[in-house]
């Protein structure tokens, strides 16, 4: 889309070259219009919100819940189902430790074997706690979550199942429609998605897709770091108990007990990354405004050509879908006989900057038998210079290893 003018550090050089940037999946760079927005915040609105009775508080408190509603509607949520976190992982555990709550011992949870260690390692921890047992949806060789694992390992016993929007690895994009049709009418489970990486970069309508809860970065969006969000289903929220306690998530506090108020407040102890929440707000008018048609468009075609050039190279194994309509903007490969570490140091000595590594997916390193892959991640940002930078970087690390 050619955008890299609004992101500053962009412009920047490494080793005399200048920074492209594909990690986009770990982090996304910030337009001018969100650091503007955090600026502007500290310099002409900066207070608590809710708390105080003058102007400034109130102006404060408006930013704050105005960007609720523009991230709720932004996903086709209202502002009362947005409880606002540090980041996806938060989110996550919010759920882990309040649902966890209610399991008993022959309870199960399901997730996938793609899924991030922020969607894993939680769930694995309150079921050993709770004595829940966990059960793991199989993937295809071609890297898609196997929906007859998933209908075969559903039944009354399943309380919850979280599975992710886009893997961070496979780049694969799950049917979640299909996926909450079929967890909703094979068990009573709630169905907790993780879409750190779909929002963003595709539209996300929450009441179509089905799901009960989601969890997403704000960082991976465009929004700033420190800020995270988890929708949930009005009516389950209410029923839930806190995760965190203190703040202002009460109703009334004595010496012999609390009431707690009501979502999305109950979720939020505690100060808030106020001018973060405000910032993600501005990231979400700069999507809005380039659209996400456009921008899940311009994904497609900047994957879809790394796709057909990295498959030029005779020694490259790439990891998931094999097309670009069935990923979302990341692709993970190796390079035979070359460490994933060795492919990063190599790209970042031509200005290049990507991940290798396990991508904090260990268990799904071992069902692919590998250590680690590299991985190149995309976003509005990027052109098709940048997969042509990208190229002849894997093209260096082939003579280097020759
Ligand atoms: C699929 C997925 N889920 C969850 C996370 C965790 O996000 P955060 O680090 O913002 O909590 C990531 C981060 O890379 C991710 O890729």
């Amino acid at each position: 889309m050619n955008l890299a003018k609004d992101f500053p550090i962009l412009k920047r050089k490494f080793n005399g070259k200048r920074l492209v940037y594909l990690d986009s999946a770990a982090t996304s760079q910030k337009p001018r219009q969100v650091i503007s927005a955090l600026k502007e915040f500290y310099e002409k609105y900066n207070a608590n919100v809710h708390r105080g009775v003058y102007n400034l508080s109130e102006e404060a408190t408006q930013r704050y819940e105005g960007a609720r509603t523009k991230i709720a509607s932004f996903i086709g949520a209202r502002a009362e189902e947005i409880v606002f976190t540090k980041n996806c992982t938060e989110a996550l555990n919010l759920l882990a430790y309040s649902l966890g709550k209610e399991l008993r011992g022959r309870d199960e949870i399901l997730i996938s074997q793609m899924e991030h260690h922020s969607n894993f390692v939680p769930w694995q921890q309150i079921a050993l706690e709770r004595g829940a047992k966990l059960k793991f949806v199989e993937i295809t060789k071609e890297g898609k979550l196997n929906l007859a694992s998933l209908k075969k390992q559903l039944s009354k016993k399943t309380k919850v199942v979280a599975l992710t929007h886009v893997s961070n690895v496979l780049g694969t994009i799950n049917p979640i429609k299909e996926i909450a049709e079929i967890v909703h009418k094979n068990s009573g489970a709630v169905l907790v998605i993780d879409g750190a990486q779909a929002l963003g970069h595709m539209a996300v309508d929450i009441k179509k897709l089905g799901a009960d809860f989601y969890a997403f970065s704000g960082h991976k969006m465009l929004g700033p770091l420190g800020i995270g969000c988890l929708y949930g289903k009005r009516e389950l929220f209410q029923k839930m108990k806190p995760f965190l306690y203190g703040g202002k998530m009460i109703k009334e506090v004595s010496f012999v007990g609390t009431t707690f108020a009501e979502p999305p407040y109950k979720f939020e102890a505690g100060t808030q990354p106020i001018a973060e929440v405000v910032a993600l707000g501005a990231a979400v008018d700069y999507l809005n405004e380039k659209g996400m048609g456009k921008i899940e468009e311009s994904d497609r075609k900047l994957v879809s050509y790394a796709l057909k050039e990295l498959g030029k190279i005779p020694e490259i194994e790439i990891y998931g879908p094999k097309t670009a309509e069935e990923r979302g903007a990341v692709i993970a490969f190796n390079i035979k006989g070359v460490h994933s570490h060795d492919v990063a140091t190599i790209l970042d000595s031509e200005g290049v900057a990507m991940r290798g590594g396990h991508h904090c997916c260990m268990p799904l390193m071992s069902v692919l038998k590998i250590p680690g892959a590299a991985r190149a991640s995309f976003h509005i940002y990027n052109t098709k210079e940048d997969v042509d930078a990208f190229i002849r970087g894997i093209r260096k690390v082939r003579e280097v290893f020759k």
